[in-house]
């Protein structure tokens, strides 16, 4: 194999990336360093941990972190790697605990991460140099996001410049709805990249294809845009665009972005026939058909209807494999049963996640072939392209 820096070099631009990008060991350990532990992973919403105690883990490419409310109220975000010789801390993936003890033999540890009892230790030994190790947490507007590392990028322009759009929908009060796990046997990117395109949509998706506008011609799709952005005032949309999104994030900031697309016109929201499936978001008056992609960084995405949001977390498990987490949030004083069903909420975005594995895994067979060579990108590939050259830029010594 050619060296790593000489594989970047030789990367066409506008081409897909060659096969060892998705195949290849050192490779996915140069982006673990680079990329994968360096940039914030959405992590749940605050209102998942409403008491002291609350507490969920989040794995990542063989890292584990356990996110708990402490006692103080702060969210934490400590390793979950015990420091006695190593064991997982916490084997659930989410509950309330008022300490968590470890499963090997038996060392337990407060909220804050403070060992405070260990069993036949020797005199000298010291509880106060063994607490669990740090793993960085931060909540933008009601959202939790995780870094595995200490010096993580900054989330203050995203956190201000996403302020607004973010209000709109009152990010902040939302709840989880539902939430599902989809593990795709495919290298990450190859999950990502998928999410980054609707040139699949029309030929994958004919549920997504009836409702969303993405894969039309420009001039249809700028006349659909035009009806929805008169309609936009009148329901308390704002119209808004940023985009931060990759190669464009500010020097030292996790990148971000935020647009709103039309639906067809019969589509109030994603769901099976256009109709509402929850309460409106926030001070939203009304349904303008449309829907806002919202961007957290290289992991995180959201879709925000008018009246939910759908988040999507892809995150590499090792290099053939990846996870897509996928989160349905409506407005926080909403109850099921009475104002949202969970199955016609979490239709649309679960029967798409299921044909999305399903090409992403074919995709994945092709690109491993000895036949397979990068291709070129189509015009309704722009996003993606923007994503690949910014993960070439990364890895780049
Ligand atoms: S490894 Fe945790 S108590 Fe021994
Ligand atoms: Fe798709």
């Amino acid at each position: 194999m050619q060296s790593i820096q000489n594989l970047i070099s030789n990367q066409q631009p506008g081409y897909s990336l060659a096969q060892e990008f998705y195949t290849n060991r050192e490779i996915f350990q140069l982006e673990l360093e680079r990329i994968i532990y360096r940039h914030w992973i959405f992590a749940g919403h605050v209102t998942q941990f409403p008491n002291p105690g609350d507490f969920s883990v989040l794995n990542v490419a063989g890292e584990s972190a356990i996110i708990v409310r402490g006692n103080d109220g702060a969210l934490n975000g400590f390793a979950n790697v015990c420091r006695h010789r190593g064991s997982l801390v916490c084997l659930e993936e989410h509950g309330h605990t008022d300490k968590f003890t470890c499963p090997y033999h038996g060392w337990m540890y407060d909220l804050d991460g403070k060992l405070i009892a260990a069993r036949d230790m020797p005199d000298d030994f010291d509880r106060k140099t063994r607490s669990l190790k740090r793993v960085s947490v931060e909540v933008v507007h009601g959202l939790v996001f995780v870094c595995f590392t200490d010096k993580p990028l900054s989330l203050e322009a995203c956190r201000s410049e996403l302020a607004e759009p973010m209000a709109m929908f009152d990010f902040e009060n939302l709840k989880v709805a539902a939430q599902k796990t989809y593990d795709i046997p495919a290298n990450w990117k190859l999950s990502i990249e998928n999410y980054q395109e609707c040139y699949h949509c029309a030929t994958a998706h004919p549920e997504y294809a009836r409702m969303h506008t993405l894969m039309l011609g420009d001039d249809r799709r700028d006349r659909v845009q035009q009806h929805m952005e008169d309609r936009m005032a009148a329901c308390g949309v704002k119209n808004i665009y940023i985009n931060r999104v990759d190669t464009a994030a500010p020097d030292g900031e996790m990148g971000y972005g935020y647009s709103r697309t039309a639906l067809f016109e019969k589509y109030k929201t994603g769901s099976k026939d256009g109709q509402p499936v929850a309460p409106l978001l926030g001070d939203l008056t009304d349904y303008d058909k449309g829907a806002s992609d919202f961007n957290f960084g290289p992991f995180s995405f959201m879709l925000a209807y008018s009246d939910h949001v759908v988040a999507y977390v892809f995150t590499p498990i090792d290099h053939n494999n990846s996870r897509c987490e996928i989160y349905w949030m409506v407005r926080g004083d909403a109850t099921e049963g009475k104002d949202y069903d969970v199955d016609a909420l979490t239709w649309l975005w679960d029967v798409t996640t299921i044909s999305d594995k399903e090409i992403i895994v074919n995709n994945s067979k092709g690109v491993h072939s000895k036949y397979y060579e990068p291709g070129p990108f189509s015009e309704m590939e722009k996003e993606e392209r923007t994503y690949v050259e910014w993960i070439l830029r990364e890895l780049k010594s």
